[in-house]
């Protein structure tokens, strides 16, 4: 039988707990309550904590996190907003929702995260936000990413999307910025049976704001402050999240286990380089991403396909060639660390349920492809 092996694996996950999603399930068709309630509430409250944080603002999905958060702090138009062009298009497109400029800065070829020493360069009077994304589960660097805010007064939005449990020096993302944006989308860390997001703050106006903002600007209800939206997070969705949360510290050191093991089966591998960690970050590895070097991610990518090995590329295009980015400009070497990347990155099946059985077979396969294209092409260079 041809093995098949998915990049994630939801049906798995849900197997490991589905009395406990059921019953949650089960909770809220029993309550009635099927918008908001005491179950948003309650997740609102466990994730903030979680996160470090004192408040906590559920809505429809990551990339309406980051809309709203955004609208929050004031961002609009004549504004420039600095993000990684080596991300999901929302991180950026929610600035352009907001009437404000994305101003793109290159990566850190390790961490594939901003390059904080390229970030000041960017900032020009317009400037009024960073939005650091922790790539693939890791911590952008946020001292430093703080200290430019400080000094030219400048919000800091974290794009929490990918990394839900990560530590920088010990303490969660989401936590550092005016706000912390996170996604439930079903494969993320932390993931819904549908869309899902929430916002972490400490400040009780950005909260406050966030609230009005996914409930159609409104305080009470049918008074409206402001032009809101309908963005609120589904209450089925909150129950089930509570009911997986509690999970979540333990799903993370099965990714670093499983991340660890994959380092020791790909590292006598020229082509293949693995992950970096940076020094004082806890990468919860929401991908496991290698760098297929000499020009063969894609070869390497369809051997595996047609081996039944599922990879993905997070991202084959970065956001400054988007056709949608068009209008801002940029063309193609302006961020060089950015493009490579995407000519190089592949992202490995990385789930908690992921087998070790599995991962060697993964291991082997690409293995066998670099044994086969060496003895082709010679030295690995
Ligand atoms: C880095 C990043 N930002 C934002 C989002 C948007 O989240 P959502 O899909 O929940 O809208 C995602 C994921 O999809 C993401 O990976």
């Amino acid at each position: 039988m041809k093995k098949s092996i998915p990049l994630v694996d939801l049906k798995a996950q849900y197997a490991s707990i589905e009395k406990e999603v059921d019953e949650a399930v089960k909770r809220v068709l029993r309550s009635g309550q099927y918008i908001l309630g005491s179950e948003v509430e309650a997740l609102e409250q466990e994730v903030a904590e979680f996160c470090g944080c004192k408040y906590g603002v559920g809505v429809a999905s990551g990339t309406d996190a980051l809309i709203l958060a955004l609208k929050a702090i004031g961002i609009g138009p004549g504004d420039e907003v600095i993000t990684s062009p080596l991300t999901f298009v929302a991180s950026a497109s929610s600035i352009v929702h907001c009437g404000a400029k994305p101003v793109f800065v290159d990566i850190d070829p390790e961490t594939f995260n901003l390059n904080t020493d390229l970030i000041e360069r960017a900032i020009t009077e317009k400037t009024r936000a960073i939005i650091p994304v922790h790539l693939y589960g890791q911590p952008a660097d946020m001292d430093k990413i703080l200290e430019l805010a400080r000094k030219y007064r400048l919000f800091v939005v974290e794009d929490v999307a990918q990394a839900i449990g990560a530590k920088y020096k010990g303490k969660a993302v989401g936590q550092f910025g005016h706000a912390g944006c996170i996604s439930f989308f079903p494969s993320k860390n932390l993931g819904a049976f549908g869309d899902g997001g929430l916002v972490v703050t400490n400040d009780p106006e950005i909260s406050d704001r966030i609230k009005m903002l996914r409930a159609h600007g409104s305080k009470p209800r049918y008074y409206y402050h402001m032009i809101g939206y309908n963005s609120r997070l589904d209450t089925i969705q909150a129950a089930i999240l509570r009911a997986k949360l509690p999970y979540l510290n333990a799903w993370a050191g099965a990714r670093q286990r499983l991340s660890a093991l994959y380092n020791e089966l790909l590292r006598e591998i020229n082509y293949v380089k693995t992950p970096y960690i940076a020094p004082d970050c806890s990468h919860v590895f929401h991908q496991y991403t290698i760098r297929v070097l000499g020009e063969k991610r894609d070869a390497l990518r369809n051997y595996l396909r047609e081996r039944g090995i599922e990879t993905q590329v997070y991202y084959p295009l970065p956001l400054h060639l988007q056709p949608c980015f068009g209008f801002l400009g940029y063309e193609e070497g302006d961020f060089p660390e950015s493009e490579k990347a995407s000519r190089e990155v592949l992202s490995l099946p990385m789930f908690p349920e992921l087998t070790e059985e599995q991962q060697k077979c993964v291991a082997g396969e690409i293995t066998r492809f670099f044994e086969m294209s060496e003895g082709e092409s010679g030295e690995a260079h």
